[in-house]
């Protein structure tokens, strides 16, 4: 037996971007349904992002969403660059006139928006299975799916969103020859690690060592994640927590510094990749986040441009589904495009001056050493890298008119009353300039 039913947005993952559009959309009066394969438990402890752009906490405060965010992340004003041995401080807020970024979890991220979506009755079904989109020429799409207990459903709507990750089934629903592709594949990997021990910084540090690169960045200040780089191939199994401990002392090691160790509660390789489909839409069927492009994690893109896509997406969806304008749903794709460029283009320079290259020769790395020796003494240089990690042109949503469930939350930057956020002090722990 197959249950029918209809909304105006069906949207495919609860991952950051499918919870988040739910969210925007019932700002401004308008339905949706949320689909996600996996458990709800499985989205809120899946470890990925950390940092979020200045414009993206701004967004999340103006649609309520702030209140643990701003209790609980770390603002940060700037990062350390370290490679031939020494430490250097990029002060994002003096280069770019006040810009900083925020260290507050995906995961967290995650809870948040599942909580509020239960809590204002919104339709969100974990552990579904056989998703699939269809009708898609037509003015009403279709989607499909079996819920946990096994009955097969049919939702009528007016559009569907796809926000359903690089794995996701909604790109290739799209007519065969429309999307085109463009990317890059690195020869190497990330292995990432939690664990509970307080940060040994109070900004995150990337280093390129000739052994490869490394990052330690923080989730609280309890809790330190820290990468390396490893082979494209590598296998989890080879790595031991006293060897990740020993290679993470080497390659971020500098003199009167130490890395405090403690438990290591969760490792894990992570391929990296660039990527691009587009367009990023067929008629009502529209891609947001990763389903439409992945950057490689260096520079902390990918959440942000999800979380960006979305926004576009659900002042879209509203000039479509409520003000009939389809202009806005005609621009989508060529207005996030520019901005999955530009962070593309970024994460790519910072990944390929930040890490060492298998294939390269001493050419390779001298360029490398020269770039990031331009970087810490160029005001130029610097900034360029301060705008493109604290982020680009603002997110609008402040600035729409609401209306709906909750409309008032949208009502403005909403600063007001916010409470400090706690920041880590201990920069004379560190032997940098
Ligand atoms: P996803 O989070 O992938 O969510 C898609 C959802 O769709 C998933 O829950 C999936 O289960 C579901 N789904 C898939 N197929 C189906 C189906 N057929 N039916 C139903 N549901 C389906 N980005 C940053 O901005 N800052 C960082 O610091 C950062 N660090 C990172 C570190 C690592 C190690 C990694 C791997 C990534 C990092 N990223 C970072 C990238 C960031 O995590 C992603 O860009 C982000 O998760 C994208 O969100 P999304 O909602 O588009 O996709
Ligand atoms: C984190 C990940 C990144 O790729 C990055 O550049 C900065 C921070 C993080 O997981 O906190």
């Amino acid at each position: 037996m197959t249950v029918s039913s209809r909304t105006q947005v069906g949207i495919v993952g609860a991952g950051p971007a499918g919870l988040l559009l739910s969210h925007l959309l019932a700002l401004r009066g308008i339905d949706s349904i949320v689909v996600e394969n996996r458990s709800r438990a499985y989205c809120e402890a899946r470890q990925r992002a950390g940092l979020l752009e200045a414009g993206t906490v701004e967004l999340l405060r103006a649609v309520g969403l702030g209140g643990r965010m701003d209790a609980e992340g770390l603002e940060h004003g700037g990062i350390y660059l370290q490679f031939d041995g020494e430490r250097h401080h990029l002060d994002f807020r003096d280069l770019t006139r006040g810009r900083w970024v925020t260290i507050y979890a995906q995961t967290e991220i995650v809870k948040d928006l599942i909580q509020a979506r239960l809590a204002a009755g919104a339709m969100i079904e974990f552990e579904v299975s056989d998703t699939e989109v269809g009708e898609l020429e037509t003015g009403r799409p279709v989607l499909r799916y079996t819920d946990l207990a096994g009955t097969r459903h049919e939702v009528t709507c007016d559009a569907i969103a796809g926000c359903d990750g690089f794995h996701g089934i909604c790109r290739d629903s799209m007519p065969p020859g429309l999307v085109t592709t463009a990317g890059r594949g690195y020869p190497y990997s990330w292995l990432g690690i939690l664990a509970t021990v307080p940060p040994s910084t109070d900004e995150l540090i990337y280093a390129r060592h000739e052994d490869g690169f490394a990052l330690h960045t923080m989730r609280t200040p309890q809790v330190s994640r820290l990468y390396l780089q490893v082979p494209a191939d590598e296998e989890i199994e080879r790595w031991s927590d006293d060897r990740i401990w020993a290679e993470l002392r080497h390659r971020l090691g500098v003199p009167g510094w130490d890395l405090k160790e403690g438990p290591i509660t969760e490792k894990a390789i992570s391929p990296m990749r660039s990527f691009v489909a587009s367009p990023m839409r067929y008629r009502r069927l529209f891609l947001a986040g990763d389903a439409a492009h992945i950057v490689p994690p260096t520079g902390a893109k990918g959440l942000n441009m999800a979380l960006a896509d979305v926004t576009a997406l659900a002042t879209v969806l509203t000039s479509l589904l409520r003000d009939g304008q389809a202009g806005p749903a005609d621009a989508y794709s060529d207005t996030c495009l520019k901005r999955v460029w530009r962070a593309t283009h970024f994460s790519w320079w910072m990944t390929s001056m930040l890490h060492v290259d298998p294939h390269s020769d001493q050419f390779g790395a001298a360029l490398q050493l020269a770039q990031l020796r331009y970087v810490i003494s160029s005001r130029a240089a610097a900034t360029t890298l301060a705008e493109n990690y604290t982020g680009y042109f603002p997110l609008t949503w402040a600035t729409l008119p609401t209306r709906g469930p909750g409309g008032g939350a949208g009502a403005g930057p909403g600063r007001a009353g916010r409470t400090a956020r706690p920041r880590l002090r201990s920069r004379s722990a560190i032997a940098a300039r």
